[in-house]
């Protein structure tokens, strides 16, 4: 049980450009809304790093009873998430990861595992050989290192080629520039995979801008209803992996943290893919 009537929670969200981080930000308000107790402060650092490690050393200043952070980039946040540690501060890293392990607990899907499953859909969707444009996420995030290196992994060993590869920092536009680079260098694209939905969606607008959607697949990940599930209803993208975003779990974790309970330093969510054959029934759990 908690000892008082009030818990001041700081959130520290990297950005609200985009609809994966405003849902993490309601799935945290919705669960921390059932426990009057809870309040939570929220901090949009507009995908600004440097404004981040601001908010997390207001935050700290402030007192808070935790913090929660979703960190833009890893190297950079770790200090300011350290710092709030050593001043007592309970810290739920969700989503990115800081370099290290210096928190209470992290929160989010395994990426790696993502990128693998992702790369053996697209082997076995492509019969084992093809050519497939490579679009990142930010590269100095860790989701975009390990959704890299499972991909990676994934095609290993089969005849998928990756004929171009950009990073594109985790957004549309960016996306949808890359790719028209991509599209005037090369003839023949079999399949974009992007590291996550707005980036495939961006790629599939410039392919279409040139009219040539029809000749390649476009797979991507997050896997929200109105975004990536949306798409591959409309066809407009073949696969999607669901990324959770963690948010109801912090909340639940944040409640035993402030008891004195013990919790895991780890907590890894799972993940589903979503296909053209799969999306009525609710898609497939990958592993
Ligand atoms: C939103 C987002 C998601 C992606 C996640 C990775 O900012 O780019 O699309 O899955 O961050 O951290």
């Amino acid at each position: 049980a908690l000892a008082k009537d009030k818990y001041i929670i700081g959130m520290s969200q990297c950005n609200l450009g985009e609809p994966w981080r405003v849902q993490m930000n309601a799935d945290v308000k919705a669960a921390a809304d059932q426990h009057p107790n809870l309040e939570v402060v929220y901090k949009d650092a507009q995908n600004d790093t440097l404004k981040q490690r601001a908010h997390v050393e207001e935050f700290v200043s402030a007192g808070v009873d935790l913090l929660i952070i979703s960190p833009k980039e890893a190297q950079p946040l770790t200090e300011p998430v350290a710092k709030a540690m050593d001043a007592g501060i309970p810290v739920i890293v969700l989503d990115r990861r800081v370099v290290g392990d210096k928190y209470t607990c992290f929160i989010g899907a395994d990426n790696k595992i993502i990128g693998k499953a992702a790369g053996e859909w697209i082997v076995k969707t492509l019969g084992g050989k093809g050519k497939v444009v490579e679009l990142k996420g930010l590269m100095t995030s860790t989701p975009g290192q390990d959704r890299n290196s499972g991909f990676r992994e994934g095609i290993k060993g089969s005849e998928i080629e990756v004929i171009f590869e950009a990073d594109m920092k985790w957004l549309e536009p960016d996306a949808r520039k890359e790719m028209e680079s991509a599209l005037a260098r090369f003839d023949k694209i079999d399949l974009v995979y992007a590291h996550n939905d707005p980036g495939a969606h961006g790629a599939y607008l410039a392919a279409k801008a040139a009219g040539r959607e029809k000749e390649m697949k476009f797979v991507g990940i997050d896997a929200l209803p109105h975004e990536g599930i949306m798409y591959v209803k409309q066809g407009i993208m073949d696969a999607t992996f669901q990324y959770p975003t963690g948010g109801a779990e912090s909340i639940d974790i944040a409640l035993k943290i402030l008891a004195g309970e013990q919790v895991p330093h780890e907590i890894t969510l799972g993940s589903r893919v979503f296909t053209a054959e799969n999306v009525d029934s609710g898609g497939e759990a990958i592993e």
